[in-house]
């Protein structure tokens, strides 16, 4: 078959589009014909080396998530079967890959594999980051960092599925267009985080009071900007450092100010709880049937086109997800 895979780290020329063996599926694992390839951050950070984790060992098959149609079921496999359509958890990068049926999800009739491959990661860190590790209320205001990332275009319609009693969406983008496109999605402010300034553009939002959910994925100064532009009681969960490092934060500012703020791993959380997080991911994907949260996606590339794929999200240029299709 062929995959994207990386025998050194480096810049998108490192993304090999090549032979690769055919995988069969071991005990408890499914065979899958990927469908669609969800592209995450993740994977340029993987890619150049920039998220760290020691030395791989090469080759890497990259990706995190996906979406395809089930072909051969491995010994005891007893809760899918060959035919059923799934998004997954688990490298993606290839016309076929083997997957522990746990970490996958039924795909409803009538939602694409294209849209169901960016669910599992995308939408499924935003839902619990805003759900969960921030228990965002009905009216609260919330901020979403990098509204044009595919975590922040799922978590700008999460927040104001869940906020619908006056809580704002306030979000950021790096360009004029990707603001417009967040307030056409549903953001309720769009502050421009290189032109505008951020803190006093969200207090002016909140009426002065400030936000009282961050989602932050930035780091470096945007992160220490999110700090300042929340309200006492307010809660900041960090899931990523795409612009520079997430900053030490002294317990005594946050005590002073009455906030909290946490990082926020998805992959840790969902290998503890997968049965709860597939069933989750299944919801999601019935919510997006049913026309509540749509799939923002930017562009689609064939598998053989990896590295220009990675070259359009590390530009900057996409607004919502780029999808690989093998
Ligand atoms: N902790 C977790 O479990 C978890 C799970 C999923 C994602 N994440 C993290 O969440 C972040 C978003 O992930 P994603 O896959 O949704 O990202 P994405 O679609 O690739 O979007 C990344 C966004 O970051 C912004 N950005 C700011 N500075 C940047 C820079 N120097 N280079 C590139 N982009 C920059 C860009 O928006 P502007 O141009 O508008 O600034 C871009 O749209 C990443 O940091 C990722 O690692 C973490």
């Amino acid at each position: 078959m062929k995959a994207v895979r990386i025998h050194e780290l480096g810049d998108p020329s490192v993304l090999k589009y090549e032979d690769a063996p055919d995988p069969q599926p071991k005990p408890g694992e499914v065979l899958i014909k990927v469908e669609a390839v969800s592209m995450n951050f993740a994977d340029v950070g993987r890619r150049s080396g920039r998220y760290g984790g020691g030395t791989p060992t090469f080759p890497i098959a990259l990706g995190l998530d996906g979406a395809g149609t089930i072909t051969a079921v491995g010994e005891g496999v007893e809760d899918r079967s060959v035919g059923q359509r799934v998004a997954f958890f688990g490298p993606s990068y290839a016309e076929y890959t083997t997957i522990a049926s746990g970490s996958t999800a039924k795909i409803p009739d009538g939602v694409s594999s294209e849209a169901a491959a960016c669910v599992p990661v995308t939408f499924g860190t935003a839902w619990y980051c805003l759900k969960e590790a921030t228990e965002l209320k009905s009216t609260e205001h919330t901020l979403v960092q990098a509204g044009g990332s595919g975590v922040g275009t799922a978590a700008i319609q999460i927040a104001k599925y869940i906020a619908k009693d006056g809580g704002k969406v306030v979000t950021t983008a790096g360009s004029e267009e990707k603001c417009r496109k967040a307030l056409e999605l549903g953001a309720d402010v769009a502050i421009n985080y290189t032109t505008q300034d951020l803190v006093e553009e969200a207090k002016k939002a909140t009426g002065g009071k400030g936000v009282d959910v961050v989602l932050e994925s930035v780091g470096g100064e945007v992160y220490k900007k999110s700090l300042e532009a929340m309200a006492p009681g307010g809660r900041l969960v960090s899931i990523g450092r795409t612009g520079g490092e997430v900053p030490e934060v002294g317990q005594d500012y946050l005590s002073q100010r009455g906030i909290s703020a946490i990082r926020f791993g998805f992959g840790t959380l969902r290998n503890e709880r997968m049965v709860e997080v597939r069933g989750q991911i299944e919801m999601l994907m019935m919510l997006i049937k049913m026309g509540l949260f749509k799939v923002v996606i930017d562009s689609t590339y064939p598998l053989s086109e990896a590295a220009a794929a990675h070259r359009h999200l590390e530009d900057r240029k996409a607004f919502g997800k780029v999808v690989l299709i093998p």
